[in-house]
């Protein structure tokens, strides 16, 4: 009796042992346990932002980033389209360059002025040694260990630290950007000297511009401090580019994201919504396949059946070519740079062209791209910018060439919050800090947008 009644408990203690063994092999892991192994699987840790940079260095960089005596007319500033207030872009679909006033969504176009190709990147985190490319054509590229390309070619001067930094040599060429156009006077009714200049006359127009700089005594001190080591006569405006691009890598850092947190290990940074829609994200939406690696982009060009809208750029106006006007290659046809998506929430209106004003159409468009461009929505657009590209020929290139890494992921609403879940947790909380980061006067005497 007592024997059987010790076979009987040690039977259920076998099968208990059993079906908890069983259990625990089917259990689901968790919602932490599946992201971790995606963070193992894609290797991602915190992003950098960057090397804190001299006081003296960026003292400089902040007042010719803010100062419009960097263009012809002396009437924009790279801080008319890289604001601190509007998330370091415009609020913009595309830019509104020199003759233009106002700042934001309430910028006017110049009378008989062009509106500029492209919309205003952010420039968050540009300063991170990850970054090789610059524009939404990767027409700047490469590392001061390898060497950059640029459309300046060989009269790129030597000694740019970075691409950020060389990057910044180039607004200031450009005509409708901030350069003007021949006649122009500036805002004192003076010829403006630096638009008679031929375009490709690079090396004359950094010249002419350091002359107005060094013009001002004020510049000269800041230019000393930062550059004790060089002599003002061998300054060139390198000096002055590597200052902006030390700035804007300061202001711009935005590495204290919650899902920075949650990768340096807080697992209690993110809610379970984003935690969902991380795993979509590197998961079954395959947003990763693009939107890769630290920064969350490969820095790669694909072809994503953008809408196109405003005035095209270059000889095939009002198309815009992306990539391919680079590579001439018919494989980078409409091709733009994967954007990075930390602060994406507050980054809008979004795409290359800032096609799309809400960041669920963005979404949306990555989710089925064919479907999103039939279905595109121009009313969407402030009326002055409502220029749609729309040909049907164009359609049809654009389709022929679509990267073959996006086919339509249908996802459910609750899938589709989720998602968007994750890109809100890019969000760096000090955007709404930075936003009166403005300086009150800057060298030159000139008015500062604010
Ligand atoms: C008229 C508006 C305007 C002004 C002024 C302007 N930018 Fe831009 N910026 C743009 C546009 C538009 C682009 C994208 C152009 C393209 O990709 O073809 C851009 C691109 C950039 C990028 C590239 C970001 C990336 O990741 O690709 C940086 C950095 C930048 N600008 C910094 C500056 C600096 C520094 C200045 C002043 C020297 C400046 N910008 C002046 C509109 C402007
Ligand atoms: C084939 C590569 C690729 C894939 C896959 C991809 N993207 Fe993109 N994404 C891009 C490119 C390229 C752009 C810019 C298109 C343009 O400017 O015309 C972009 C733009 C965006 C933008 C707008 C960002 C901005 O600053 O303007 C968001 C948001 C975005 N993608 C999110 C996603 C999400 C979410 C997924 C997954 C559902 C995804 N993407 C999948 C390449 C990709």
């Amino acid at each position: 009796m007592r024997t059987r009644w010790f076979v009987v408990v040690l039977g259920t203690a076998m099968v208990g042992l059993a079906a908890y063994v069983a259990l625990d092999v089917v259990r689901r892991p968790s919602l932490d346990e599946r992201l971790g192994e995606i963070v193992t699987a894609h290797g991602l840790a915190p992003l950098d932002a960057g090397a804190e940079q001299p006081e003296a260095l960026l003292a400089l960089g902040e007042a010719l980033f803010f100062d419009r005596e960097l263009s012809g007319n002396r009437d924009i500033a790279c801080a008319t389209c890289h604001h601190p207030s509007l998330a370091s872009g415009d609020g913009l679909p595309v830019s509104i360059g020199t003759g233009g006033t106002g700042l934001g969504p309430d910028r006017v176009l110049g009378e008989g002025r062009p509106l500029i190709p492209r919309n205003a990147p952010d420039v968050w985190n540009r300063g991170a040694e990850e970054w090789m490319t610059m524009f939404w054509d990767g027409r700047v590229a490469g590392s001061a260990a390898h060497g950059f390309t640029s459309p300046a070619r060989e009269a790129l001067p030597d000694g740019l630290p970075n691409v950020l930094a060389v990057q910044a040599m180039f607004p200031v060429t450009s005509d409708a950007e901030m350069r003007g156009f021949p006649g122009d006077v500036d805002v004192t009714g003076a010829p403006n000297e630096l638009a008679v200049l031929a375009p490709d006359d690079f090396t004359g127009i950094w010249a002419a511009l350091m002359d107005r700089l060094l013009a001002i005594p004020e510049y000269v001190d800041l230019f000393e401090a930062a550059f004790p080591d060089v002599a003002i006569e061998e300054l060139g405006f390198e000096h002055a580019a590597t200052a902006i691009g030390a700035f804007e890598a300061h202001l711009f850092a935005a590495d204290a994201t919650p899902w920075d947190a949650y990768l340096g290990g807080d697992l209690g940074a993110l809610t379970d919504e984003a935690k969902r829609g991380a795993v979509l994200f590197f998961g079954d939406a395959g947003c990763a396949a693009c939107h890769s690696g630290t920064l969350l982009t490969d820095q790669q060009h694909h072809n994503v059946a953008s809408p196109q809208v405003g005035p095209g750029k270059g000889a095939e106006s009002p198309d815009d070519m992306g990539r391919a006007r680079e590579t001439g290659s018919t494989a980078d046809m409409y091709a733009f740079r994967t954007p990075p998506l930390r602060n994406v929430v507050v980054n809008g209106p979004w795409f290359h062209d800032g096609a799309y004003t809400t960041l669920e159409a963005a979404v949306r468009h990555m989710l089925d791209p064919e479907a999103a461009l039939a279905e595109y929505d121009p009313s969407q657009l402030p009326e002055s910018m409502r220029i749609v590209y729309d040909a049907p020929e164009r359609i049809a290139t654009v389709l022929d060439y679509l990267d073959a890494r996006l086919t339509p992921r249908p996802l459910d609403d609750d899938e589709s919050a989720d998602l968007v879940a994750f890109l809100e947790a890019l969000t760096d909380p000090r955007v709404d800090e930075i936003a009166d980061r403005v300086p009150d006067q800057v060298p030159s005497g000139l008015p500062v947008d604010r």
